[in-house]
């Protein structure tokens, strides 16, 4: 299994919207594998596939602290069935914005129905950072970052600056 390389703003891969996972093959697998050493090596605790540019429906996570076991949770077409009207605020950051850190509101408490690697349909109840940490994963599937839920002004000032920062890499290149 292998790290890839990371899709980062303002690449217009991460507007696009995912496809749905069918059955679970080997490649569904190693798609997996790869995200998770992605992710692990970034560090980072939750990626989406297209942050590595494969545009279908999958989500690693795993929130253990360093010095804890891995717990790593895969999610294959993830939905949100319920989510609570109280809503939950933390800072976010994303491996796509890297360095880049802002408050986010959501909701608290959500319901998530989605399939894991044996293809067996699992539903789970999250709070706290890991219903904050799966809702900013399925906005990815659909081509939504979590800067698409600050103010205009907010999000627009740090598009124009990774935009600038990948026009400089490339002239460095
Ligand atoms: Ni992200």
């Amino acid at each position: 299994m292998a790290i890839k390389p990371l899709v980062i703003l303002p690449d217009p891969r991460l507007k696009q919207v995912s496809e749905p996972v069918g059955v679970v093959t080997p490649d569904i697998r190693a798609l997996a594998a790869d995200m998770l050493d992605t992710m692990y090596d970034a560090p980072g605790i939750g990626l989406a596939a297209i942050q590595i540019g494969v545009a279908k429906r999958v989500i690693t996570i795993d929130l253990a602290k360093q010095d804890e076991d891995k717990n790593p949770i895969v999610f294959l077409n993830p939905e949100i069935t319920w989510e609570s009207d109280e809503l939950g605020i933390y800072e976010e950051g994303c491996l796509s914005i890297p360095e880049y850190y802002e408050e986010v509101e959501r909701p608290a408490v959500v319901k998530v129905r989605y399939m894991d690697l044996d293809g067996k349909a699992q539903e789970i109840e999250a709070s706290g950072l890991l219903a904050t940490c799966i809702q900013h994963e399925i906005d990815h599937l659909d081509g939504v970052l979590f800067i698409d839920h600050l103010s205009k002004l907010k999000r627009d000032r740090c598009i124009k600056k990774f935009a600038k920062q990948a026009k400089e890499r490339e002239r460095g290149a």
